[in-house]
């Protein structure tokens, strides 16, 4: 069994729109996600046990009990479900922000189960990978295709689509802190007047499908219409960026955010006027399906 490094990226919501609550209590979604070229990386080695060394910038991960980290979760996971006997010691160098709507710990969590999938040679399915994938979280199904992808229900029905193309993306990061239960937050302070019904969502899938660029007005996001209320520091950012004619949006559930950078010349520009207004510009790129599921010989 040869150690592994799997590449576990962040991601942006092109659309993300709320269709209604469920009988289950979850939001039904539609959404086209994107990697982004921001990732943590996952090194595997078989081991008896299932543990967990955090490098990098972990921030509030480190405060985490190791069996409650997604990464190690869906280890355990998948272990029950395949009944594999031996175990994975688990290297997480972090450096996409927690808790920032880039969807860090999900995309762990989805490292982790194809990377242990191949470590051990499980031979679990995609459907089953999927299944498990859903049970850690509602992000996680998405990282397992990775790239461009439409998504429905309430994240276990992933499509892949074609890569998308966009300008560059200026990335602005908030300062780290503990935001538990952020997400949960952000779905509750939705009122049926949030919803919608699909449609920006089937706009995006088209343009992605036809080759074309993503650009500014194909983009929405339900949480920016309850950011003000949620999320004062970041409504007062996008807002100032707005007055100058500049248009964020905001990344999942926030509080992070992005441009996208049609003219590289104002680039300089607009990221010191992010950090003035008090967040970490980071530029970005698409990832595209192929690298951000790769997995080679650590
Ligand atoms: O699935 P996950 O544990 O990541 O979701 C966190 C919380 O976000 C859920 O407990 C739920 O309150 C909310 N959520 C939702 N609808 C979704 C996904 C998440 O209401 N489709």
């Amino acid at each position: 069994m040869t150690p592994l490094r799997v590449t576990a990226p962040a991601k942006i919501n092109w659309s993300l729109e709320a269709l209604h609550i469920r009988p289950d209590g979850y939001h039904e979604l539609r959404s086209v996600l994107q990697t982004i070229d921001i990732c943590d990386t996952l090194t595997l080695e078989p081991a008896e046990g299932i543990d967990l060394a955090l490098m990098g910038h972990p921030g509030v991960l480190r405060d985490l009990p190791p069996d409650q980290n997604l990464a190690v979760r869906a280890a355990v996971a998948l272990r029950e479900h395949a009944s594999v006997a031996g175990g994975v010691r688990i290297t997480l160098e972090k450096r996409i922000p927690g808790a920032a709507g880039l969807g860090g710990g999900s995309s762990d969590a989805a490292a982790a189960l194809r990377g242990c999938n191949a470590l051990w040679g499980a031979g679990v399915g995609d459907n089953e990978l999927g299944a498990i994938a859903s049970a850690i979280g509602s992000d996680v199904p998405f990282f397992l295709a990775g790239g461009t992808a439409a998504v429905a229900g309430r994240g276990e029905v992933v499509e892949p689509l074609p890569d998308a193309r966009a300008a560059p993306l200026l990335l602005a990061l908030p300062e780290a802190e503990d935001r538990g239960r952020k997400t949960e937050a952000m779905f509750g302070a939705l009122t049926p007047d949030d919803f919608a019904d699909g449609y920006v969502t089937i706009g995006v899938r088209e343009i992605v499908e036809a080759g074309r660029a993503v650009v500014d007005g194909d983009l929405n996001n339900v949480f920016e219409r309850v950011t003000t209320r949620m999320q004062p520091g970041t409504e007062r950012a996008m807002d100032a960026l707005r007055a100058q004619g500049l248009v964020p949006h905001l990344a999942g559930a926030g509080p992070s955010f992005f441009l996208l950078i049609a003219d590289p010349a104002k680039e300089e520009a607009i990221a010191a006027r992010v950090r003035e207004l008090g967040f970490e510009p980071r530029r970005a790129q698409l990832l595209p399906r192929a690298a951000a599921v790769r997995i080679e010989d650590a």
